[in-house]
């Protein structure tokens, strides 16, 4: 593995994402003792503070989250410098070079429109040495060709290997449990295939509404905001060939694989295989609750805000096998799950009555708990034979490992940015295969001129997301 960073340069070390996630993720740290003695972290901005400023600002931060400030917080503190920086500005980068150390990682917290200037300054100051890495955010582009010209500028200034680009959801416990799951037990690989799957769910549902964010969102829509990221990837963890190790390479070659088997939808199948929604007025949890058009005083969009597919893997071990995606905003139940439900036994030894099959749900949010349904007898006597019932085998992830705090999933990507493990991290080819995939839905739609169907907010989404489900006699799990 790579030399541990000396310096972290923040970049937008003011805005939203680094005083909720990336200061705090970084405290936490701390506290558990994990960053390196000799880290020095530098906030990059726009506004105009000194150190102490800067200091001031993210111990505020800290306090609303109801933090102490503890021995832990000292250290941090002392760490903690700042760089008054418009990413834009050629002279503020020979500023900013006086202020780090041989070993850098830039976390670009910014909006993408000012990644080329960061990475062209980064270049040009001489900050884009051998030995620094970057971290950029999310959106990697609106579509491929964005995509591909974010990629190049990133790859002007840096090898592949020290790009380092974030998909929070990898950096979720729960999520890293998939791999776990699937390749640390003997149990399951024999039948995750098509010969025992019958199809699989993957659902990431939402109870919160745009927050404010519609001048990004609605250029974006769930498609592009969820899908193209953080359901494709748990789609890749699920479908994915076993890696032969734990590396880079490995893990995300296999995934790359995954995204590359995805049959195209087009014009011709989008509307049997796609539904898409937005929500309008409803009511949650005993609240009235305003439609997404609202949210933007009252401007009419044609953006959907919940979207369902049926995605097809076409490999030997998936052919046939479909795969339900579903993702949306105001959605009455907030969860995170992914179902695979088996196929029937083949034959069944006992008599009357259906066999129910079996099926592994694995719930990522809000708790993390995986069931396994399995028939079983009903216990007692008849003199019809014996009865059968479904059960579940359920485990509680958040009961066996209550007493540990849940953490913030930036914490593990910081530290392996900081040392230099990017397997958790999207590789170009990646990003670029899962926009390839999008491009063709969010084309087909344009073409066709689907237009999302209303949801009420609160409800489980459109009435569609069943019927693409019920097409092939499955329901909603
Ligand atoms: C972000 C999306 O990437 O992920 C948001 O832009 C979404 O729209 C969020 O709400 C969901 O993340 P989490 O961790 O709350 O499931």
């Amino acid at each position: 593995m790579d030399a541990t960073a000396d310096t972290l340069i923040i970049f937008g070390a003011t805005g939203d994402l680094a005083r909720r996630m990336l200061l705090p993720s970084l405290y936490f740290l701390e506290r558990d003792g994990l960053l390196d003695k000799r880290l020095r972290i530098v906030g990059a901005a726009r506004s105009a503070l000194d150190a102490n400023g800067f200091r001031a600002l993210v111990r505020d931060a800290f306090l609303e989250r109801g933090e102490k400030l503890d021995d832990a917080w000292r250290s941090f503190e002392d760490r903690l410098g700042y760089c008054k920086l418009d990413a834009e500005a050629r002279s503020d980068f020979e500023h900013l070079a006086r202020m780090t150390g041989e070993r850098n990682v830039y976390y670009l917290s910014l909006s993408p429109q000012h990644y080329r200037s960061a990475c062209g300054n980064l270049h040009d100051a001489g900050l884009a040495t051998p030995q620094s890495r970057i971290v950029v955010e999310k959106p990697i582009g609106h579509d491929l060709a964005s995509c591909r010209a974010i990629n190049a500028c990133l790859a002007n200034a840096f090898d592949e290997s020290r790009i380092f680009r974030v998909d929070h959801y990898l950096g979720k416990e729960t999520v890293q449990n998939l791999l776990a799951l699937r390749f640390a037990n003997v149990l399951f690989e024999p039948l995750w295939n098509r010969a025992s799957i019958d199809h699989v769910q993957i659902t990431v549902a939402e109870s919160i509404g745009i927050e404010g964010r519609w001048g990004y969102y609605d250029s974006y829509g769930a498609l592009r905001d969820m899908v193209q990221n953080h359901v494709l990837q748990l789609l890749c963890l699920v479908a994915m060939e076993p890696p032969a190790r734990l590396d880079p390479d490995a893990v995300r070659d296999e995934k790359a694989k995954v995204l590359r088997s995805l049959r195209p939808i087009v014009a011709a199948d989008v509307t049997e295989k796609t539904v898409r929604g937005q929500y309008i007025a409803g009511s949650m949890d005993g609240h009235d609750v305003p439609g997404y058009t609202r949210e933007a005083g009252g401007a009419a969009s044609g953006t959907e805000t919940f979207v369902a597919v049926e995605a097809e893997v076409q490999n030997w071990r998936w052919e046939n096998v479909p795969f339900y995606l579903r993702t949306g905003k105001r959605l009455g139940d907030r969860h995170t799950r992914i179902v695979i439900q088996f196929k029937c036994v083949p034959h069944s030894a006992f008599g009357q009555g259906d066999l129910i099959p079996n099926r592994l749900t694995i719930t990522l949010q809000p708790e993390e708990r995986i069931s396994l349904q399995l028939m079983n007898k009903t216990p007692g006597l008849t003199t019809e034979g014996m009865r059968l019932s479904p059960l579940s085998l359920d485990l509680s992830l958040t009961e066996a490992f209550g007493a540990q705090r849940r953490r913030i999933a930036y914490e593990r990507l910081l530290l392996d940015a900081l040392a230099g493990n990017p397997t958790l991290f999207v590789r170009a080819d990646e990003v670029e295969a899962a926009w390839s995939w999008i491009d063709g839905i969010a084309a087909a739609w344009q073409e066709t001129g689907h237009a999302p169907e209303p949801y009420a907010a609160g409800s489980p989404g459109p009435a569609a997301a069943d019927a693409l489900a019920a097409r092939k006699g499955y329901r909603r799990a």
